[in-house]
C-alpha cells in the first residue's frame, strides 16, 4: 500500500475524531511506522531492521556494563555493523512527515495531551510536539546510567563524543561528571531497564488517559504495549492507526487502516470540522 493508492474510510475517521473530542485526557503510543514516510525503516515486517538482522540479544546492556570502553569503540565504529550504520544514516537524514505534524496539530487543538513514543529519531520534537515521553530514549542524547542525567551528544561537558575521542584516553570512555557512573547513548538497549524517570512519566500519563491512539506500532514490546491494554481495561477508548493488524486489532474500538501520513492528517481535519461545527 502506498500513500497514493489509499482510500480513507470517512466514517471511521469521524468516529475516531469524535472520540478524541469527547475524551478528557488522550495519549498516543507511537512506533516506528510513523517514521516510514520519513525514510526510516521499521524494525519488524518487510524491510525491517530486525527482519534483516534478527532481534538483538538482551546481553547488549550486560556487555556495556562489563566493558563500557569496548562498547563505545564498537558503537563509534561505522564499519562494525553496516546495516545498523545504514539505519542510523536514515535517521540522521530524516525529517518529520505529515504524520508527525498531525500529532503536533492535535496537541495544539487540545485533543492530544501526551505522546509516549518508542521512536528514538527525535522527529516528534523536530516537528514541534511538546508533551512527549521517549520511552526508548533519543539517539541525539547521552545518559548517565547512575543519576539519569541527559546531555545532547554535541554538548557533553568534556566534549562531543566522536570516533576520534577513542585515541584521546583522558575523556574515554565518557563518565558522568556528577556521579562518575558510565555514560551511554540515551537509546534504551535490549535488556536495559527503562530509566525510572521515564517510566514514571509514562505511567502518570497513561493512568489519566480515557482514550489512547496507537500509531504505527506492532504493539509487541513491553512495557510500552501494556499501556493501551491498561487504558482499555479501565473503559478507555483504543484507536489503532496502522496499515496492518497488530495484537491490539481484535480489541481496538476503531481501526484507521492506512499509512499514518494519510490517516492522521485526515483525523486532524475531521477534529477541526467537529469542533468548528459544534461551537
Ligand atoms: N504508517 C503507519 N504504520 C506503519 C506504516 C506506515 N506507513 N508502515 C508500517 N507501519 C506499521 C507496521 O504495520 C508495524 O505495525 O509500523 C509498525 C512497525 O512495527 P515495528 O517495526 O515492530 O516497530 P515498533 O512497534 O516501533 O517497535 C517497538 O521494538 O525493537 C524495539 O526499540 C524498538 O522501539 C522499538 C520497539
Amino acid at each position: 500500500m502506498t500513500k497514493d493508492n489509499f482510500n480513507i474510510d470517512e466514517s471511521l475517521v469521524r468516529d475516531a475524531a469524535q472520540s478524541l473530542v469527547d475524551s478528557s485526557y488522550t495519549i498516543a503510543l507511537v512506533g516506528a511506522g510513523i517514521s516510514v514516510e520519513s525514510g526510516i525503516p521499521t524494525f519488524r515486517g518487510p524491510g525491517g531492521l530486525w527482519t534483516k538482522l534478527g532481534e538483538p540479544s538482551s546481553n547488549g546492556y550486560k556487555d556495556f556494563l562489563r566493558n563500557p570502553e569496548s562498547w563505545w569503540r564498537q558503537n563509534l565504529d561505522p564499519n562494525i555493523d553496516p546495516e545498523r550504520t545504514k539505519f542510523r544514516d536514515a535517521i540522521d537524514k530524516a525529517i518529520p512527515n505529515e504524520g508527525h505534524y498531525a500529532l503536533v496539530r492535535l496537541e495544539q487543538i487540545g485533543v492530544l495531551h501526551h505522546q509516549i513514543t518508542q521512536n528514538v529519531d527525535d522527529l516528534h520534537f523536530q516537528a514541534g510536539s511538546r508533551s512527549v515521553t521517549e520511552i526508548h530514549g533519543n539517539r541525539t542524547m547521552l545518559r548517565c546510567i547512575g543519576c539519569e542525567t541527559r546531555w545532547s551528544k554535541t554538548e557533553f561537558p568534556t566534549g562531543e563524543i566522536v570516533p576520534e575521542i577513542t585515541s584521546r584516553s583522558n575523556n574515554f570512555p565518557p563518565m558522568c561528571p556528577d556521579c562518575d557512573s558510565p555514560i551511554k547513548s540515551d537509546t534504551v538497549m535490549f535488556g536495559e531497564p527503562i530509566p525510572m524517570g521515564t517510566l514514571d512519566s509514562c505511567f502518570l500519563h497513561s493512568s489519566k488517559a480515557t482514550c489512547i491512539i496507537v500509531v504505527g506500532t506492532s504493539a509487541t514490546v513491553y512495557p510500552a504495549a501494556s499501556f493501551p491494554q491498561d487504558i482499555q481495561a479501565r473503559g478507555g477508548t483504543l484507536i489503532e492507526a496502522n496499515p496492518n493488524e497488530t495484537p491490539l486489532s481484535s480489541t481496538a474500538d476503531i481501526a484507521l487502516r492506512g499509512p499514518t501520513a494519510i490517516t492522521l492528517p485526515a483525523l486532524v481535519q475531521m477534529v477541526e470540522h467537529i469542533k468548528a461545527t459544534s461551537r
